[in-house]
């Protein structure tokens, strides 16, 4: 196997020369401290407490000595302080940090809006805020930057490791809105060499493993890269993490390093690597899996495809997708996440490039198999998710097995489309279990039928006439619609939905419809109920005493012809009828020779009887009202054109004698 070391790995000289200047600080006598962690790695801090450095988080907990200022630097509000203290001070800042914070101060005392771009809790961003006198703002991606308000005098500063493509487009936001722009680029380009070396390499290799702290923020951003580049990917802090399974069948291994791991460990792992026969490693990590088996594992990675886990044998195992779950809508991600403890099976020692191939699939059909019989001792309702429509009915997800639904099992009613119950999750009994057939047949029918039988004899026992519920239209039929009140149907007649005549039920209620209805007739023996809906609505006929008066003449509309006569809607709800005999001033045989429904017509009230529900009416009489109307106008004005003659001729005489 050959292993090949990134051209750019390890220690930049930032970090280096900090390092150096922390050891040598404490070969002097006396306390030595570092202001936070030296760097991100704890191999290095810790070579470097045995060497009687401290790590401290605040200079109050420092009484006397030497206090270490980390390559990140620090505001010059804790260098003072630290002078206060009367402490030596060993500063270690980064002289590309140092750069940087003393162009923040430069652009801050020339009277510039100070803009920072970089990570706003990353202690180096901190450390350049303040030497701005605390008065930057840190802006971290161009979203941030276009939100900014205009500015007329803005000057920027770079965090060190920003990547160059990031700061410039962030630049040119920020131009768009400044009048005056001064730019101080403060990048350093270690990280951006290590970045690119790494990435390169990554693209010649089988497997990269990547060394350093797994809390480094550039370690973790070198492992991602690499990654991306689709090659196998392994962070590890030191050698002993390294795994034999990684290098099964692999021809060339590359390493790099973050800025922040020392040589020696990054020689650790590849002496490690050059001297391990990791062939016999492998094999023998496979002592003790057993096919068959099912095995407790940490998820370390999850693919489009597959999912690595850690199945604590020195190598990690393969699962599959289509081992994953019965339920292939499932992505990997939608089942598992790295860290997740999971149960898995083992299928083969050795399968794709050497990994065990694992099943969670299997471990969980295993598992779930026993839990499936206990459910169906004790008859309980399970809840299932649906996975796929086959012929016949319903393929649900059922404690990790496959489980049916007979289409007639899944409601109480027929169901034409089954497709919309896919992914949704449904309430199941067992009707039929065999473990030898992996066969499991399931019902939701019974479940919503033993509901439906509670809510019907809780309705009866519950329910009296003159009683005002809830209801939802099932049904509609010529004669009216039944309506479901709590798992009991009654029938609301056509005649009971309005005081006005209704024709056809679709024109009140729909199907699905929630409407109060009120209780007529209750018969418990022959479980019939009638239901009305227009007693929510206030009687017309109670106000029509009030309102109409015999021997009056109103205005109406034909609405319906009978061989007896018409009726006349005078509102809604308020329907009267008008004779045959009273239809005209002359013998009608049939209503049509004289009126046509939707006429406008005048009728006078002949007769009123609100408790029946009746007016009696007639076009004959209005018309012969009109007709004496229309006479006494005539005469009265005939005896006012006779009295006007007369009257002139009066004056006409008084005036010529
Ligand atoms: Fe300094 Fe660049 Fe390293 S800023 S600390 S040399 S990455």
């Amino acid at each position: 196997m050959e292993i090949i070391l990134a051209e750019q790995a390890g220690f930049c000289y930032g970090v280096k020369r900090a390092v150096d200047l922390a050891e040598q600080a404490g070969t002097h006598s006396g306390f030595t401290y570092t202001l936070g962690p030296i760097i991100h790695n704890p191999q290095v801090v810790d070579r470097l407490l045995k060497r009687g450095i401290k790590k401290v988080d605040d200079l109050d907990e420092i009484q006397e000595g030497t206090v270490i200022f980390r390559s990140h630097g620090v505001g010059p509000q804790i260098i003072e302080d630290a002078h206060t203290r009367q402490l030596t001070v060993v500063d270690a800042t980064c002289p590309f940090v140092k750069r940087a914070q003393m162009d923040a101060k430069m652009l801050h005392d020339a009277g510039y809006s100070v803009i920072i771009v970089g990570e706003k809790d990353h202690p180096e961003v901190q450390s350049i805020v303040a030497w701005a006198d605390g008065d930057a703002v840190v802006v971290a991606s161009l979203n941030e930057a276009q939100a900014l308000p205009p500015m007329l005098k803005t000057g920027i500063v770079a965090q060190t490791t920003l990547a160059a493509r990031d700061f410039t487009a962030i630049v040119e936001a920020i131009q768009a809105k400044s009048a005056e722009v001064k730019v101080c680029d403060t990048i350093c380009n270690a990280t951006h060499d290590r970045l690119s070396a790494a990435e390169s390499l990554a693209k010649h290799v089988d497997v990269m493993i990547v060394v350093g702290g797994k809390h480094s923020a550039n370690t973790t951003r070198l492992a991602r890269l690499c990654s991306e580049t689709g090659t196998l990917t392994y962070h590890v802090e030191i050698a002993k993490e390294l795994k034999p399974a990684w290098f099964k069948n692999v021809r060339r291994v590359g390493i790099t390093a973050g800025a922040s791991t020392p040589d020696w460990i990054i020689e650790e792992v590849f002496q490690t690597m050059q001297d391990i026969d990791f062939s016999k490693m492998f094999e023998e990590s496979l002592k003790g899996i057993d096919r068959g088996a099912i095995v407790t594992g940490t998820v370390v990675q999850v693919g489009r495809d597959e999912v690595f886990v850690d199945i604590g044998y020195k190598s990690e195992g393969i699962i599959p997708r289509n081992e994953l779950s019965v339920d292939s809508n499932l992505q990997p991600e939608d089942i598992v996440k790295v860290g997740d403890e999971i149960e898995v099976y083992i299928i083969k020692q050795e399968g794709k490039d050497g990994y065990p191939l694992l099943s969670k699939k299997r471990a969980d059909a295993r598992k779930g198999w026993e839990k499936i019989e206990e459910l169906a001792k004790a008859n309980t309702i399970i809840s299932v998710t649906v996975i796929e429509v086959v012929k016949g009915g319903l393929v649900v997800n059922i404690n990790g097995l496959r489980g049916f639904i007979p289409a007639s099992q899944i409601e109480r009613r027929f169901v034409a489309d089954l497709s919309v119950y896919v992914g949704q999750e449904l309430r199941v009994r067992i009707l039929e279990l065999d473990r030898s057939k992996n066969k499991i047949v399931l019902s939701q029918k019974v479940v919503l039928e033993a509901e439906a039988n509670i809510s019907k004899e809780q309705t009866m026992s519950d329910i009296v006439e003159g009683q005002v519920r809830q209801g939802v239209v099932r049904r509609l039929t010529d004669y009216g619609a039944f309506v479901d009140i709590g798992g009991i149907e009654g029938l609301l007649h056509v005649s009971e939905m309005s005081w006005a005549r209704v024709k056809d039920p679709a024109m009140i209620v729909s199907v699905g419809d929630e409407i109060p209805v009120k209780v007529l007739k209750l018969d418990k023996e022959a479980n019939r109920i009638s239901l009305g809906l227009k007693q929510m609505q206030p009687d017309p006929w109670v106000e029509v005493i009030n309102k109409y008066q015999v021997g009056q003449i109103y205005q109406g509309k034909i609405v319906r012809l009978a061989k007896f006569g018409a009726f006349v809607a005078l509102e809604p709800g308020i329907d009267g009828l008008i004779h045959i005999s009273h239809l005209a001033n002359r013998r009608v045989l049939q209503p049509e020779e004289v009126v046509t429904v939707g006429q406008d017509v005048k009728v006078k009230v002949i007769d009123i009887n609100p408790a029946e529900h009746r007016i009696g009416l007639s076009i004959r009489e209005a018309e012969q009202e009109q007709e004496k109307a229309q006479y006494r106008a005539y005469i009265d004005q005939q005896e006012d054109t006779d009295g006007m003659v007369g009257d002139t001729s009066a004056e006409l005489g008084e005036g010529q004698g």
